[in-house]
């Protein structure tokens, strides 16, 4: 199918370059030029694990091109909507700028029969309002969120766990659906699941997913607040508890807790909706796991400063990682970063290094000194925090580790270190919610 991709982000380029790969014509829309010019060239703006592989091949097969232009969306049969919605200045509510920009700039290159298809995260509303904008076009729009992780974007929208489509009642439903079935042929093909519904059920759908992705995360960084004044230990607590089928253990990582472009601002822009909507009391709950959230990064903090023990502007603390989790670069709202700025804001001398977030770190907080150096990271420490859980900084080595530092200290913000082996080499080893 011929399809345009409007917003090359984190979601449109893996978007535009997967359904490529899946063997549709497909064209990449952005109106930054430097990033469609990046992504040309086969290089994509930003890390994610196999798209620079899958970009190369579409853009050689000829079934990707990219564009400045959305004139250039003209004669596709689908255009998907996939610019951000982030939170607006001054309010706990989305911002719906890009995704009406898009959306008007498009219409005038519309046919009859087209399909617009959004997946950017909005709230609940938005799409019946965009389908009165489209309707006089003779197109139809539909809602078809998606649920991709940074990390592995390209594999959860090549083989998505569910497709769902937010559709028109009527006749323009059946068209939108028939559209979507062919553009998801392959997965369909893979009896992935498939729910067909309304507008509002789609959008909800999204966000309610993140919310409680969010309040599993908090529920636990919850628990590991009473753990650490009842001297319990939250990992074994959540290995326990997650061996009940119902609750299962994913999401149960407690740590510094959540960050990144979408579970933070998506709960905001929640409660902001369902306050607009009469209902902020349903969502409530949010607000509290918003604020449990934020205090985990605090309570590293604290517990950085506590284990210098002395005038924290004299000690030296390495921060290990900078990104919201790793196999990506993404530092929008990133505990870890949030973190080392907090460090260096108490006048701490902080050295961060990140296997790939340096230079989106650096870019909003050029004061921080950073390193791609391990062992320059970590020689003369007086404090190591962990902040993200790469994998090169999970298999450190604690011996190797400690002939750098000054002092052995780790502070181990996702409780991924095995507590036991770096004790026995000589580390005071500090965990969250664990004694
Ligand atoms: C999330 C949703 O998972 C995805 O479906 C949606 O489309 C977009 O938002 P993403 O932001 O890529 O995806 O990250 P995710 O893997 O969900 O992790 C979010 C944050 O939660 C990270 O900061 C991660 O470190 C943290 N996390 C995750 C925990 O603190 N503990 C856990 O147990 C799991």
């Amino acid at each position: 199918m011929k399809m345009s991709v409007i917003g090359c982000g984190y979601l449109g380029a893996v978007h535009a370059s997967a359904m490529a790969e899946l063997g549709h014509d497909v064209i990449g829309i952005d109106v930054d030029a430097a990033k469609i010019d990046l992504l040309r060239a086969g290089r994509p703006p930003f890390y994610e694990p196999g798209l620079p592989e899958i970009l190369t091949s579409a853009t050689a097969s000829g079934r990707l091109r990219f564009s400045t232009e959305i004139a250039d969306a003209a004669g596709c049969a689908v255009h998907f909507i996939a610019v951000g919605t982030p939170q607006k200045p001054g309010s706990y509510a989305a911002d719906l700028r890009f995704v009406d920009a898009a959306v008007e700039s498009l219409l005038p290159h519309l046919s009859p029969g087209d399909l617009v298809a959004g997946k950017s995260t909005v709230p609940v509303g938005t799409a019946a309002r965009l389908a009165a904008l489209v309707a006089p076009t003779g197109a139809t729009l539909a809602w078809n969120p998606e649920f991709l992780r940074e990390g592995f974007a390209v594999e959860d929208t090549i083989t998505p766990d569910r497709l769902v489509y937010g559709v028109a009642p009527g006749e323009e439903g059946e068209h939108a659906t028939s559209v979507l079935n062919d553009v998801y042929a392959t997965a369909l093909a893979a009896d992935t699941p498939l729910v067909v519904t309304d507008f509002a059920t789609a959008e909800l759908v999204k966000v309610a997913a993140n919310a409680f992705l969010a309040t599993k995360i908090s529920f636990i960084n919850a628990m590991a607040e009473i753990a650490e004044v009842a001297g319990a230990d939250v990992t074994q607590l959540a290995d326990a508890i997650g061996y009940d089928g119902r609750i299962g253990r994913r999401f149960l990582g407690a740590g510094v807790g959540f960050g990144g472009g979408c579970l933070p601002k998506d709960i905001r822009a929640f409660t902001a909706r369902a306050e607009e909507l009469g209902r902020g009391e349903s969502v409530v709950f949010l607000k509290e796991v918003d604020k449990i959230n934020l205090r985990r990064r605090q309570r590293v903090v604290d517990l950085t400063v506590r284990a210098i023990g002395r005038e924290v502007w004299k000690a030296k603390v390495t921060v290990l990682g900078l990104s919201f989790k790793p196999h990506s670069d993404d530092v929008r709202d990133s505990p870890a970063l949030d973190v080392a700025v907090q460090l260096y804001g108490l006048g701490v001398n902080v050295t961060a290094i990140d296997p790939q977030a340096i230079d989106n770190a650096r870019l909003r907080h050029p004061q921080l000194t950073y390193t791609s150096d391990l062992e320059d990271a970590l020689r003369g420490a007086d404090a190591v925090v962990l902040v993200t859980e790469w994998p090169e900084f999970r298999g450190l080595d604690p011996e190797w580790a400690g002939a750098l530092v000054r002092t052995r200290t780790i502070i181990d913000g996702r409780n991924t270190l095995d507590a036991a082996a770096w004790r026995a080499a000589g580390w005071t080893y500090n965990g969250l919610g664990r004694p």
